[in-house]
């Protein structure tokens, strides 16, 4: 695993946006995973700005979300599909028909999952998949004691997970109980792998998930055993690790 360590968010996202920048370059067709939540804002902002100086061309990517919440429609402003279009999609020049999440409005998840695994596997496989950590080492909805088998699956959400999500809604009982997410098997099936994560709040399992046995307690752990993983983190996320990795401006 490559680390490389920032000084702060902004430059976490600019390195971010480096390497997702470089895949789109050497690979203008490439197949992106691309993440929600608050910790690649930055890095989407950053990508958009260099598509608005022409510095980067989305019209041949594809991309492939992680996850979404079973029964949020798409027009709901807390729906993942309504994330990537605020924060992306709609900024730059990408065709919207090569954008693809799971269908939370899917009520019949194995239809749901299968269908998303279909997509998945006829785009010929993720070229960089972009994850977040949650603070209980969950990556997309994949949960601790999660199963290292699965590809697209439904999940019910942990009390931790809808604590910290809550944040995003108007009260507890707004945020969905499920969400489809892509499996531990389809992240580890991706070509390379690129986990951004920031801030002290998350130290303790960034050490745990990248430096501790690999356990499905931990399912960020199963990282440690894919063949290509950059880590971008904050000084603050890797305040409690051995000093081990390269800086980045
Ligand atoms: C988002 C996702 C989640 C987040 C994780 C971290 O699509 O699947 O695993 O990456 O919860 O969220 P933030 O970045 O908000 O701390």
């Amino acid at each position: 695993m490559k680390i490389y360590k920032t000084k702060d968010y902004d430059a976490m996202s600019r390195k971010a946006a480096d390497i997702i920048s470089a895949q789109i370059i050497m690979k203008p067709n490439c197949v992106l995973g691309l993440a929600t939540g608050s910790t690649p804002v930055g890095a989407y902002r950053q990508l958009v700005e260099w598509y608005n100086q022409g510095v980067l061309d989305f019209s041949e990517v594809t991309t492939v979300n992680l996850d979404e919440y079973k029964g949020l429609p798409r027009d709901n402003d807390q729906s993942y599909y309504y994330f990537m279009n605020e924060h992306l999609f709609k900024k730059v020049n990408i065709d919207k028909s090569r954008t693809f999440l799971p269908d939370g409005m899917e009520a019949d998840s194995e239809t749901a999952c299968r269908t998303y695994n279909e997509i998945i596997h006829a785009t010929g496989g993720v070229d960089l998949q972009l994850l977040g950590l949650g603070h209980n080492g969950h990556i997309g909805f994949n949960e601790p004691d999660t199963s290292y088998a699965k590809e697209t699956h439904c999940v019910t959400l942990s009390e931790r997970t809808i604590q910290a999500n809550m944040r995003f809604f108007a009260s507890e009982q707004d945020v969905p109980r499920q969400a489809y997410t892509m499996g531990i098997k389809t992240i580890m099936s991706a070509r390379s792998i690129l986990v951004v994560v920031s801030g002290e709040d998350k130290a303790e399992i960034v050490k745990t998930a990248f430096f501790g046995p690999v356990t499905p307690q931990v399912p960020a752990s199963i990282l440690q055993f894919h063949s290509n993983v950059t880590l971008v983190a904050d000084e603050g996320a890797l305040s409690q690790c051995p000093a081990l990795f390269h800086s980045a401006k």
